[in-house]
């Protein structure tokens, strides 16, 4: 249904920040409102396995708060590839991207994984969660390996993510 479109936007807020391995036309850094990223989501095929998943991100919803990710423009052809890979308890949203360079918006893209799906586990401390991802590992490869890239990626776009943060000094603690 994409396919009258002559590119998509993408919004990334979890690997795809730091790691893109599909062909994109442009990327850009870029904020979506009214939605908070949460390790709340379970990975049983790229951070874990299906016996034991890893924690990866979703995003919540609230109104007050707001996320900074990565974009990317894509051809509705890799768009229809990616969705088909990341669908694993995700639904896409169309919603509004505001560019951090200079403040313009456009319509675009993002995969949220919610409650309702089988894969999520939801709520836990932050040492939890870390706890968690100290041990868990997928065909991806570690989960520590996608909580501290995404925090150092998210440390260059400027971002001031609390939860992302608060997991990261606890993980760091317990890999010492
Ligand atoms: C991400 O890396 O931003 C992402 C990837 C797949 C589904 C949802 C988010």
């Amino acid at each position: 249904p994409l396919d009258h479109l002559d590119s998509v936007w993408l919004f990334g807020y979890g690997s795809l920040i730091y790691k893109a391995d599909f062909p994109y036309l442009q990327r850009r850094p870029a904020r979506i409102h009214g939605w908070e990223r949460r390790f709340w989501q379970g990975s049983h095929d790229h951070r874990g396995t299906p016996v034991s998943p890893g924690r990866v991100a979703t995003l919540i919803e609230a109104p007050e708060a707001n996320c900074i990710g990565m974009a990317y423009e894509v051809t509705p052809a890799v768009f229809a590839h990616l969705d088909h890979r990341e669908k694993n308890g995700y639904l896409r949203f169309f919603t509004e991207f505001e560019w951090l360079d200079d403040g313009q918006s456009v319509e675009g893209l993002v995969y949220v994984a919610g409650p309702d799906n089988e894969a999520y586990l939801g709520a836990a401390t932050e040492a939890e969660i870390a706890a968690h991802i100290a041990h868990s590992e997928g065909p991806s490869g570690p989960n520590s390996e996608y909580l501290l890239k995404l925090a150092e990626a998210l440390r260059e776009l400027e971002a001031h993510d609390a939860h992302v943060f608060a997991i990261e000094s606890e993980l760091r603690a317990l890999l010492e």
